[in-house]
């Protein structure tokens, strides 16, 4: 097929990007330092040249956190319904869309409020749609599980509060099987998936398992209380833009979903962590 696939230059879509010319698909790579800003795009026919002899459109662009002329509602919202629109006046087929867990109508966050936004406007169209609703996505290259990673190496682990939040990271190449599964034409469209991995498991678990995959012995805690984090990121945002107080409060609220869905749409289960945070050899 002929893909154009926006966010092309970033961890998830890079992944992406790779999987689909691995399945020999023929892609065109978009994104800011590709030479198209979103910042730009917001009227479907900015997105009209871009369409032109496509079969498909996958939508990876997105920011955790807002920035000095980076804003959910350009980047999450009006760009992407406009690419949408686009695609339906261009003849596009399939369109997928990464979205986020939590983008349904429990969202209580600018993020995620403005990633469902985008998500109506693809689902009220006539084309072959998914939407593809992630929690956390780990793998080669995710900054995420690089912060994770960091934490866990510490001989003291801090903790949002107790740890107990529930996490479902899915990996990277389950999230690329799915986009590929999503492409071929058997696949019925116009569903919304929820990408998980195999089963929940507490924050705290998840970094000992980091750790002990580098061969460490499982560390002490220490739990901060959550009043005390929400306060601090008011700071630590401007370094580390996934600490900012939303970002936290999402991971409070647990970050979870059933993974069944998405069990039947692959044909077997997601990779669960344990299966890649178990050292070799056991
Ligand atoms: N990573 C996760 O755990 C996770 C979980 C759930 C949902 N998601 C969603 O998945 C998508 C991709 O996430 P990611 O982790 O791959 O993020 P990422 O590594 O930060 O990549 C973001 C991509 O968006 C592009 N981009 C940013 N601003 C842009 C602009 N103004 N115009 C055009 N392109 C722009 C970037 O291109 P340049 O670098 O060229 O600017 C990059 O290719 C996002 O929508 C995110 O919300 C991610």
């Amino acid at each position: 097929m002929r893909i154009l696939l926006t966010g092309a230059t970033g961890f998830i879509g890079g992944h992406i990007l790779t999987g689909l010319q691995q399945a020999g698909h023929e892609v065109r790579a978009c994104s800011r330092r590709l030479g198209v800003d979103f910042n730009r795009m917001v009227n479907d026919d900015d997105w009209m040249p871009h369409l032109e002899n496509l079969d498909a459109v996958i939508n990876a662009v997105g920011i955790i956190a807002e920035t000095r002329g980076q804003s959910f509602e350009i980047l999450h919202h009006q760009a992407p319904a406009a690419l949408f629109r686009a695609c339906e006046r261009a003849g596009v087929r399939r369109v997928i869309q990464i979205s986020a867990l939590g983008a349904d109508d429990r969202a209580f966050t600018p993020y995620q409020r403005t990633k469902k936004a985008a998500d109506d406007t693809l689902r009220g169209t006539s084309l072959e749609w998914f939407v593809l609703r992630p929690s956390l996505v780990y793998g080669k290259g995710s900054s995420s599980e690089a912060l994770f990673q960091f934490m866990a190496a510490l001989p003291l682990i801090p903790l949002v509060g107790n740890g107990r939040q529930q996490v479902q990271p899915i990996h990277v190449s389950d999230l690329v099987a799915t986009v590929l599964r999503c492409l071929q034409p058997e696949t019925p469209a116009r569903q919304t998936l929820d990408l998980v991995g195999a089963q929940p498991l507490a924050l705290v678990d998840w970094l000992q398992l980091m750790r002990r995959a580098k061969g460490k012995r499982p560390a002490l805690t220490l739990p901060i209380p959550f009043p005390l984090i929400l306060a601090s990121a008011h700071l630590s945002r401007f370094l580390i833009p996934m600490l900012h107080p939303d970002n936290l409060r999402i991971l409070d609220r647990g970050n979870i979903a059933d993974a069944g869905p998405l069990t039947r749409f692959l044909g077997r289960a997601p990779l669960a962590v344990e299966e890649v945070f178990t050292p070799k050899g056991r």
